[in-house]
């Protein structure tokens, strides 16, 4: 409509230029770390959250009366308090599905780096030192069991490159899933008596909070190796400290910690472990996809009531 007035969102930190570009192409954007006013944040109706921005919740809700809808930058939300949203009557949307493929490759290639030792075989190279002698012999991915935690939307596409490699995957969650073949465990700790690799891929939040413990990896055994994709809240990283140092585990693929980007020293002194800086989705391509469905839930908010990809049911929020 001709003249009509923009709603009005808030970003509470930097979001990816090309979804800033088209926040402010469609909205009166106002920017938290330039302190608005009180009277812009009293008109704020849609914020545009990040998974990587910190937590959103009851203290920033107070602040803006008129807020309909919360729409995260991330397939994850446990960084938004989703039953203080759903107690306002906010809305709060996520980006599920468009880094499934993006995020299950760069699980495969964590796998195959920490089992393969790839970036311990770069060092060796740069430090001169094959000229001395070869690079010693790693362990394999051949033979061995894949127990995938979280078997959802990044979990299937997980196991269905891990089908390619030729491995025998199972797999715990709430709920065994019709129609899928892998075999289900009723527990974790079963799933990883199971098997000798675990990937996390549930996610964050209260209720998955340290599902990975010292039982677990104890029950993942000496050749186990662990691969947290999921959120760092998942796994007890003293305990994975203590199990790698006292060799209960074979080696670990970490993408994500408790304390982001604060990585433990201890993890960081070890040689049997790969460490990311939470990378997962972050392509240029899946991080403009991303961005393109945040916007588009709220641009669909505004124009229909409906947004596209709501979290649901709000009952089981992850929030932790
Ligand atoms: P999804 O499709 O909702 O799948 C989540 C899976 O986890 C479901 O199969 C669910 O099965 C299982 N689950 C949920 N709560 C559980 C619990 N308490 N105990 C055991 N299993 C549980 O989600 P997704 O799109 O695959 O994403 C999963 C998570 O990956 C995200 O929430 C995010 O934290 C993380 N992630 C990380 C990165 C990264 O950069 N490293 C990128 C994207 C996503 P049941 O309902 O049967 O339990
Ligand atoms: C990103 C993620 O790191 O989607 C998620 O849940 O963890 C990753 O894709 C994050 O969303 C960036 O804010």
């Amino acid at each position: 409509m001709p003249g009509a007035t923009k709603p009005a969102i808030l970003l509470p930190a930097p979001v990816l230029p090309s979804a800033m570009e088209a926040l402010d192409g469609q909205f009166t954007v106002y920017r938290l770390w330039e302190n608005p006013a009180r009277e812009a944040l009293a008109c704020v109706r849609g914020m545009a959250a990040s998974t990587l921005a910190g937590p959103v919740g009851a203290g920033l809700f107070d602040q803006l009366p008129a807020l309909e809808i919360v729409a995260n930058f991330g397939v994850g939300y446990d960084n938004i308090d989703v039953a203080a949203a759903a107690a306002r009557g906010i809305v709060v949307t996520n980006t599920p599905g468009v880094l499934d493929e993006e995020v299950a490759d760069l699980t495969l290639g964590l796998l195959l780096a920490t089992l393969r030792r790839l970036p311990q075989a770069d060092a060796f190279v740069r430090a001169g030192h094959w000229e001395a002698g070869g690079f010693p012999l790693s362990p394999s991915l051949r033979g061995r069991q894949i127990g995938i935690l979280g078997l959802g939307g990044i979990g299937k596409a997980i196991a269905r490159r891990l089908e390619g490699f030729g491995v025998d995957i199972a797999y715990h969650g709430r709920t065994r899933q019709p129609g899928v073949a892998y075999r289900w465990h009723p527990t974790p700790v079963a799933l990883a008596q199971a098997c000798d690799v675990l990937i996390a891929i549930v996610p964050g939040g209260q209720a998955t909070r340290h599902l990975v413990d010292g039982e677990v990896l104890a029950a993942l055994g000496p050749q186990g190796v662990l691969i947290n994709v999921a959120r760092g809240s998942v796994v007890d990283e003293a305990a994975l400290i203590e199990a790698l140092q006292r060799g209960d585990i074979l080696a670990a693929g970490l993408d994500v910690f408790e304390r982001e980007p604060h990585v433990p020293q201890a993890l960081r002194a070890m040689d049997n472990v790969v460490l990311l800086p939470h990378l997962g989705s972050a392509s240029e391509l899946t991080r403009r996809a991303m961005g393109a469905l945040m916007v588009e839930n709220l641009v669909r908010w505004f124009a229909t009531g409906t947004p596209v990809t709501p979290v649901t049911p709000v009952a089981e929020t992850p929030f932790g």
